[in-house]
């Protein structure tokens, strides 16, 4: 692995910035799910990124009295601790990549758009916001940073702080990790799918269905890690390439009877890992089960292409194109919302990336 070229110089002259960056979550086609040193994946995984649920995160950069790096983390306006190992982590994985920031300290404000606790992950928003405005900040030491380099190094700086955090910098559709379909894929960053995409994916609609808003039984980092001696492992990472390859041909022919095949299997095998894990765990709730039951009934009856993908966890993203938008939508909040906690459940669609504000 050759990461040298992303490794910048240090700066002698300080001196005061700040920036403010908007990223989105994205939601994973297929999976990533078993990884190995340096947060590279053991199989390459592709996503839609989406639009509205997103982290703003504001960074003031002061030079440091000490010429010691230091950080302060605010979220929604309070100094928030729980974060901080989290934090601490990222910065000592990236420093070597980003030497100058040892000359700064950092004030970081970040904000999700969607609801505090609603149980939608968002690790892969904001370290992908804090990268960009880290980038933003090398770019005005370092003015020959161009794109696509910017985006490609903020990326790989994403990617050091929570794996899926690459495939967030820029969108409609992403790829993380090398594979055979896309001869500039790289395990270091995350790339746009490129030209081919077909039209119905770049509208793409997800309704995220809240069944469990509460804290994960056990994190993904927890869940990686069990997939080093996991029994079904190897036959997973095959499973993985296959049907990325094969997702790769449908993301370019807009079959949609093949997307649901390969996103619907992508979901229950990631779970499928959790499940035959040492220690197992299960991550779905009885209402998930409900849900995934009465979308296969409604696809069943109606023949309308509609689709579901899991997180690790137990809320459910529901897929489908923007055309049929209005019966999706009506089926939701007719027969879903019943399973939802407090009938919460968030509109989303597929976007263009992470944006300066
Ligand atoms: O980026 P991490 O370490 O939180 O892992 C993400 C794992 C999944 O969300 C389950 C799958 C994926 O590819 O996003």
């Amino acid at each position: 692995m050759d990461d040298t070229r992303y490794i910048s110089s240090t700066t002698n002259s300080p001196s005061p910035f700040s920036t403010k960056w908007e990223a989105p979550s994205n939601i994973a086609l297929v999976k990533y799910w078993g990884k190995k040193e340096p947060q590279l994946p053991k199989n390459p995984s592709l996503s839609f990124t989406l639009t509205s649920s997103v982290t703003i995160t504001e960074v003031i950069f002061t030079p440091s009295d000490k010429n010691s790096f230091g950080f302060d983390f605010y979220f929604e306006g309070a100094l928030k601790l729980d974060f901080y190992p989290k934090l601490e982590s990222f910065f000592k994985q990236i420093k070597k990549y980003v030497p100058w920031i040892d000359a700064y300290s950092l004030k970081i404000s970040s904000n999700n758009s969607f609801p505090h606790s609603s149980g939608i992950a968002s690790s892969a928003s904001s370290i992908a916001a804090l990268s960009m405005c880290i980038m933003d900040m090398e770019r005005t030491l370092f003015p020959q940073i161009i794109d696509p380099e910017f985006n490609q190094k903020a990326s790989f700086l994403a990617r050091l702080g929570s794996g899926s955090a690459a495939r967030s910098i820029e969108g409609p559709v992403t790829l993380w990790g090398k594979n055979i379909a896309q001869v500039d894929s790289s395990d270091l960053y995350a790339i746009p799918f490129g030209k081919n995409l077909h039209p119905v994916f770049t509208d793409f609609q997800d309704t995220i269905i809240l069944v469990d808003t509460g804290r994960k039984a056990i994190s993904s980092s927890k869940g990686h890690e069990l997939m080093y001696n996991h029994p079904f492992s190897d036959q997973r990472f095959v499973q993985a390439k296959n049907n990325l390859a094969n997702l790769f041909h449908v993301m370019q022919t807009g079959d949609l009877d093949e997307f649901i095949k390969i996103v619907e299997t992508e979901a229950l095998s990631l779970h499928a890992m959790m499940m035959t894990s040492n220690p197992y765990f299960i991550l779905m709730q009885p209402n998930t089960l409900e849900i995934i039951h009465r979308v296969f009934e409604f696809r069943k009856q109606t023949q309308i292409p509609l689709c579901f993908t899991l997180d690790a966890g137990a809320n459910l993203h529901l897929l489908y194109p923007k055309s049929i938008k209005k019966d999706v939508r009506a089926f939701i909040s007719e027969h879903l919302v019943i399973y939802c906690q407090n009938g919460q459940y968030l509109f989303d669609e597929v976007g263009s990336g992470a944006k300066k504000v």
